[in-house]
Parts: structure tokens; C-alpha cells; sequence
């Protein structure tokens, strides 16, 4: 009898052309789609089946917690459909030996590019004007009416030098924007190309005209954005976050919304996710909020599935993830 095929749990359905690759290597079960799904946890038909799992395929909406790991004893490779693994236990992934895929680089334009959007939105109010002409109170070209802000010569701040921040960076470039930054530590290479300068975490939040977070969520980044920042940010900043809620307090970013401790704000990912609809961030005119898409265009999130195949029948068949968030667990191997 030929040895039966791993059999693999994916959190939510996906399209089957971005499943391809698994065809003949795996059997797999696959819960309901994202919308139908909101909450943190597997539904109950896919946590029954844990005990059988040798793969998992998650999405960043599920908690991958010493509860479901403890569920999935023959588990040997979880495989995140996203670059941030903030929802996975990686310490607890690595003390069991599983090593977790994410997929660095195949969503980095498309987020940048999204960050890009959030960008000139907010500075030329792009929101607010369109619902105001949808209204019916377009009356004449007004000299003073809708004003913005210029990108040319503007201060971008970039939080996270990462390849995020970087491709941001050059599209900011491309602006005319004057690019400053804050990392762990500066990089030569990217200030001699973008003429980027390596700023103070303190002077960052002083001197940026626009401030873009993108930074990875730990307990470093968690509240990093909280009152005493934005009071040391100029009264005509725009934050701009595409990488995680809890990297920004809410209360606080709403208070410097409402006090004018800042311009405007223009988010891709809030906290709590999803922000509630009656939440009073969505009544503030200078707050502009999508629902988590930067990765979200056709090609980037199909090669995102795509990538995270790779990962898991690599751990399937014992072989190192091309992409693991955890490389620890080899070494302890
Ligand atoms: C999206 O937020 C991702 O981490 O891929």
C-alpha cells in the first residue's frame, strides 16, 4: 500500500488555480471563505480535523495558538498566507519543531504601492472631496476650496526600513519628497540611492510631514504610536499606517485626530480589526480607513498563495522552508 497522502488544513477557501501546485502531493480541507469567517478561531468542522493535520495553510485573521497546535499533534508545517506571522505563536511553533512559511517580497510593490495611495489621498483630501462632489455641492471652482498639501519637498518619515519602507521610499523619490527614516540601524546603501537620512526615532515623529509605518507588529512596536508621540508630531502631520492596528493606540490617534495634535490620519489596518462599524474614528473627516488590502490585488495575492504552497510541501516533504519566519528551528534540530 502506497504511504496515503499528507493531509493538510487550509483556514479559509481560496481559488483553486492558487492551489495548483498542491494537486497530487496533499489532500486538504479547506474552511469557509474569509467574508463568512470574520472571527479569530478555526470553525469547528476544520478544528476537528486537527488531529490529522500535517499542514496547515493560515491567513493572518487566525490565531495559530498553543490551542490549536496542541489540537495537531502530527503538525509539521504551518504556512502563513502573509508576511507578518504576528498571529502565529512562533515560540511556540519552534519549542514543537515546526517551522512557519510567510511570504516576504511578492507583496512588497503592492503594498507600497497601497501605502503610496494613502499617501496622496490623505494630503489632497481626496476622500472628503469626492463625497462632497457625490453630495451635490460642487458649485464653482473655488481658489481656496479643498486645499492640500504639495509632495514635492514634503517630509515623508518612513518608520521600518524594511523592503516595504524601501519600495515606498522610491516611489516617494519619484515625488520629489525629501525621505527621512528610523530603523535599527542606518543604511548606507539605501541613503546614498534615495537620498534617504537616518533620523532618530524622536526626531522622526518631529520633523515628518507625512509619517508611514513599516514596521513588523512585536512587543517593541506594539503602542509605538501613543499620546506622548503624537503630541511631539507636527500639528500639519499625516500618519499613514499600512502595516499593523496595534502598532498605533487608538484612543489616543483619535484624540490627536480631534484635538488637531495632527493633520489627518490614513489607515489600512486598525485596531481593533475590523474596526466596528459604528466606531467614531469612521466619523472624523480627516481619518481616511480602508479594510486591510495592501496586499490585495489579483497578481499579489494569488502569488502569495502561490508562495505559501511552496512553503508548506516543503515542510510537507521535511525539506528547509524557502520562507521561514521561525529559522531558529533548524538550528535546535
Ligand atoms: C499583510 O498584512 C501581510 O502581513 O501579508
Amino acid at each position: 500500500m502506497p504511504d496515503p497522502l499528507p493531509f493538510v488544513i487550509i483556514t479559509h477557501a481560496l481559488p483553486a488555480e492558487w492551489l495548483a501546485a498542491l494537486e497530487g502531493h496533499c489532500t486538504w480541507l479547506a474552511g469557509p471563505p474569509a467574508a463568512a469567517q470574520s472571527g479569530g478561531d478555526l470553525v469547528p468542522e476544520l478544528v476537528e480535523r486537527l488531529p490529522q493535520a500535517d499542514g496547515l495553510i493560515s491567513l493572518l485573521t487566525i490565531r495559530v495558538n498553543e490551542d490549536l497546535l496542541s489540537q495537531a499533534p502530527r503538525l509539521r508545517v504551518v504556512s502563513n498566507m502573509a508576511v507578518g506571522v504576528d498571529n502565529v505563536d512562533l515560540a511556540a511553533c519552534t519549542q514543537r519543531g515546526i517551522p512557519v512559511g510567510h511570504t516576504p517580497g511578492v507583496l512588497t510593490e503592492a503594498t507600497a504601492d497601497l501605502s503610496m495611495a494613502l499617501i496622496l489621498a490623505a494630503s489632497r483630501r481626496l476622500p472628503e472631496a469626492a463625497s462632497d462632489a457625490k453630495a451635490g455641492h460642487w458649485s464653482t471652482w473655488d481658489p481656496t476650496g479643498w486645499l492640500g498639501i504639495d509632495l514635492h519637498k514634503t517630509v515623508l518619515g518612513i518608520a521600518g526600513m524594511g523592503k516595504i519602507g524601501q519600495a515606498v521610499a522610491a516611489r516617494a523619490f519619484g515625488f520629489g519628497m525629501r525621505l527621512i527614516y528610523n530603523d535599527i540601524t542606518p543604511m548606507p546603501d539605501i541613503e546614498e540611492r534615495l537620498g534617504a537620512t537616518f533620523v532618530s526615532f524622536e526626531d522622526l515623529l518631529a520633523q515628518s510631514d507625512i509619517l508611514t509605518l513599516h514596521l513588523p507588529l512585536t512587543e517593541d512596536t506594539r503602542g509605538l504610536l501613543n499620546a506622548q508621540a503624537f503630541q511631539r508630531m507636527k500639528t500639519s502631520a499625516i500618519l499613514v499606517n499600512a502595516a499593523r492596528g496595534t502598532i498605533v493606540e487608538t484612543a489616543a490617534l483619535q484624540q490627536a485626530l480631534q484635538e488637531g495634535w495632527i493633520r489627518a490620519a490614513a489607515l489600512d489596518v486598525t485596531d481593533p480589526e475590523p474596526l466596528p462599524p459604528d466606531h467614531p474614528l469612521y466619523t472624523l473627516p480627516n481619518c481616511l480607513i480602508v479594510p486591510h488590502i495592501g496586499s490585495a490585488t489579483h497578481q499579489t495575492r494569488r502569488r502569495m498563495a502561490e508562495l505559501a504552497c511552496v512553503n508548506l510541501l516543503s515542510g510537507l516533504s521535511g525539506e528547509r522552508l524557502p520562507y521561514c519566519a521561525n529559522p531558529q528551528v533548524y538550528r535546535q534540530a
